[in-house]
């Protein structure tokens, strides 16, 4: 089965084709096109994503990323596609606010022939609803047209279910259950226990900022830009180096930087990142500049910070695991491509006798090969949702049943 996948719930745009045949989850995968557009740039100097900047971006990037990944598969073929008037209405119905853009894609619709495509997966929430409705749309009008069934997807379980994607030939290890699993992206914390696939529970979530949130908010007051993960992880790394060599001349104002672990001791399985990010905030108000000015400040700032959030995710997780009786570990949102956080709970769950299951680097990021990955496991649920009500974004959409603990 071909699978479209359409990924534009944050600053990324996302298509990918998948081939995939074989059990629900996980099946045997091919990846034959998996295209990203990252809007970094257009966002850096707002330092955090501007809605309305990432929904025309999106708008700008769906339909040439499309043609690139059906050139790519042998799919892109110039024939006219004659539409009766009633037709064209009818998708209009779908885009009563962007005309222009409307009439680029009915341009395409009556220009290619359908391509060989058996089911397109969207991207339905959680996100920023503009960025969202702009993918769900261009999905909806893809499949009314070409007659393809629709499937929405949630983009959370989406990421948990990265780990599955192949890396070049290397074929993702078999699942086991129960698993536990930590989704940490720039909107979201969550440990999630799945009992099987499909059959998820919420177990602990942030109470405020998001782990990648915090990654971004402290790198903007360490001036280390935007999005802060990268930058505070190479800036951690060269503090390490720094260490490790003797003879460097260090304050002991910048040696003793400490920040807290928040929620580390608490028995419930919830975050919380926003005070984390205060006491960078403090404790840089407070140093003098002589301290700040010193080019070890940011690298052991860096360090401390990517310690505090690691020590805290590390440590929620695998006290999950122990209590629900995991029999192993997925790491997935764009937070896993943090190297220490994938090493250090690589080793735990060797300590541990855990499995541990990671996306390859690639798809730890937003993308869309994940997201036809999602909407294969749940074909079941597709519908050819070819007239209103259309399929709606929702922005705080959840794939989990929420437990007390
Ligand atoms: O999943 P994602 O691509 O988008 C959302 O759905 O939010 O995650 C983006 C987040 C950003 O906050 C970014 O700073 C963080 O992932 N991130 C990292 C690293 N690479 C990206 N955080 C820590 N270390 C990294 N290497
Ligand atoms: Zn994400």
């Amino acid at each position: 089965m071909k699978v479209l996948g359409i990924e534009t719930s944050c600053d990324d745009t996302g298509i990918a084709i998948l081939e995939m045949e074989g059990p629900c989850f996980p099946p045997s995968i091919q990846i034959k096109a998996n295209l990203v557009s990252s809007q970094v740039k257009i966002h850096q100097p707002w330092g955090g994503v501007v809605p309305i900047l990432a929904k025309r971006e999106h708008q700008k990037n769906l339909l040439p990323l499309l043609q690139k990944a059906l050139s790519q598969t042998g799919q892109l073929f110039p024939e006219k596609v004659i539409f009766p008037p009633s037709k064209k209405m009818s998708l209009a119905k779908i885009f009563p606010k962007s005309e222009e853009w409307f009439s680029i894609i009915l341009s395409f619709l009556q220009n290619y022939r359908p391509p060989d495509i058996d089911l397109i997966a969207v991207t339905q929430g959680p996100g920023l609803a503009p960025a969202l409705w702009t993918g769900v749309n261009f999905a909806q009008a893809l499949s009314s047209s070409w007659g393809t069934p629709l499937i929405p997807v949630n983009h959370l379980e989406a990421h948990l279910l990265s780990s599955w994607l192949p890396e070049k030939e290397k074929a993702s290890p078999k699942p086991v259950f129960p698993l536990v699993a930590l989704i940490v992206s720039g909107g979201h914390t969550q440990l999630v226990l799945a009992n099987r696939f499909d059959r998820y529970q919420l177990i602990g979530e942030t109470r405020d900022d998001a782990a990648g949130e915090c990654f971004d908010k402290t790198a903007r007051l360490l001036g280390l830009g935007y999005p802060g993960g990268p930058p505070i992880a190479q800036a951690a790394e060269k503090w390490q180096t720094v260490i490790s060599q003797p003879g460097k001349n260090i304050s002991a104002a910048i040696e003793d930087i400490s920040l807290p672990r928040p929620m580390i001791q608490a028995k419930n399985f919830d975050f919380s990142f926003a005070g984390l990010k205060t006491a960078v905030s403090y404790l840089h108000q407070r140093l003098p500049s002589a301290v700040k000015n010193s080019s070890f400040y940011p690298l052991k700032m860096a360090d401390e910070i990517q310690q505090a959030i690691n020590d805290v995710l590390l440590k929620k997780t695998i006290r999950a695991a122990r209590d629900f009786r995991a029999k192993g570990i997925v790491l997935s949102g764009g937070v896993s491509a943090n190297q220490q956080l994938r090493k250090r709970l690589a080793e735990k769950c060797r300590e541990n006798h855990l499995l541990f299951f990671l996306p390859p680097l690639k798809f730890t990021m937003d993308n869309a090969a994940m997201i036809a990955l999602a909407g294969y496991c749940h074909q079941s649920e597709a519908k050819a949702l070819s007239r209103l009500p259309y399929l709606q974004a929702e922005a705080g959409l959840s794939f989990t049943e929420k437990v007390a603990h």
